[in-house]
């Protein structure tokens, strides 16, 4: 075993990063998520993030699904609100945090998109084809470089780290910590490098590893379910640190879930309400 300069997550740690649900009573305080990716035939990965983000309490949640044909609703999830992404884009409001990248595709109109968020003030998060477009396109590198200081949420698997690096996903995988540190640096913001022991650094240096989690989170999906988890705990706190609070319960549900019905069935779709339900049993 390495020993790894990283604080370990834990309950205690995480407990005061949550938002406190009984001083949020109006919607209009537990914050407004959009979300904006689903290019035809990945509609299912931005709104499995949006669902997250709507179960784990964020007040409002808008969907912008690149996909001009996809349905006006989410029958399954009639509270998120879905439109194009360019009316989301050009309406902030009272809106608190943007999540930009789940099925989002490439194509030139979800890099126009990412730009446009890029250059919004309000928090964001970038997961999935977001990281992609930015791994290939030195524009929105600089982009994302003058945000500071608003916060910005990368969270990378390993394939899109090493992307963004340049690199190979054996160079990331093999000294992990120094990847996440090196990004976090290099884009003057908050990295999280997913995988078993998630590793989490801020833009000041600062890293933490998860220990939570199992392989049953390796179904699609989960990684839009942690992206849209992050984007609501974001908006209901303005705590960019509430992200280890994310991480931490995505994985706890899944143990929760293990011990109660064993190694079969938990789905993207299911895991935000076990997240939920690791949340209720805090010690
Ligand atoms: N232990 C702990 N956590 C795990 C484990 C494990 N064994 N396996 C997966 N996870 C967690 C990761 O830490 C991360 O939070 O599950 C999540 C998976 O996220 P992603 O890798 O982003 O996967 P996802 O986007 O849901 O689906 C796979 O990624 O490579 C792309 O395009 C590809 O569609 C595919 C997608
Ligand atoms: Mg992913």
């Amino acid at each position: 075993q390495v020993a790894i300069d990283a604080t370990w997550l834990g309950a205690d740690l995480i407990r005061p990063l949550l938002p406190d649900l009984s001083q949020s009573a109006h919607k209009g305080q537990r914050g407004d998520v959009a979300v904006i990716g689903g290019a035809a035939g990945m509609t299912g990965a931005a709104l499995l993030a949006a669902r997250a983000a709507a179960q784990l309490g964020a007040g409002r949640v808008f969907v912008g699904l690149l996909d001009d044909q996809a349905p006006a609703v989410d029958l399954l999830a009639p509270e998120l609100m879905l439109r194009s992404p360019a009316a989301l884009l050009d309406a902030q409001g009272g809106r608190t945090c943007l999540l930009v990248g789940p099925g989002a595709g490439c194509d030139d109109a979800a890099r126009t998109y990412l730009a446009q968020a890029l250059a919004q003030p309000v928090p964001l998060v970038l997961d999935a084809d977001a990281l992609n477009l930015l791994a290939a396109t030195d524009s929105l590198q600089t982009l994302l470089r003058q945000r500071k200081p608003i916060t910005t949420l990368l969270t990378p698997h390993p394939l899109e780290a090493a992307r963004l690096m340049g690199v190979s996903v054996q160079a990331i995988e093999s000294d992990r910590l120094t990847a996440a540190r090196t990004l976090a640096q290099r884009f003057a913001c908050w990295i999280v490098l997913k995988g078993h022991g998630t590793l989490i650094v801020s833009p000041q240096q600062t890293a933490w590893i998860n220990a939570t989690g199992n392989g049953l989170l390796a179904t699609a999906g989960s990684g839009d379910v942690l992206a849209g988890s992050a984007a609501a705990l974001l908006a209901a706190t303005g705590k960019a640190s509430s992200v280890l609070a994310a991480v931490w319960l995505h994985g706890q549900a899944a143990i929760h879930y293990a011990r109660k019905h064993g190694p079969g069935g938990l789905t993207a779709a299911t895991l935000p309400l076990w997240m939920a339900a690791s949340w209720a049993d805090l010690p």
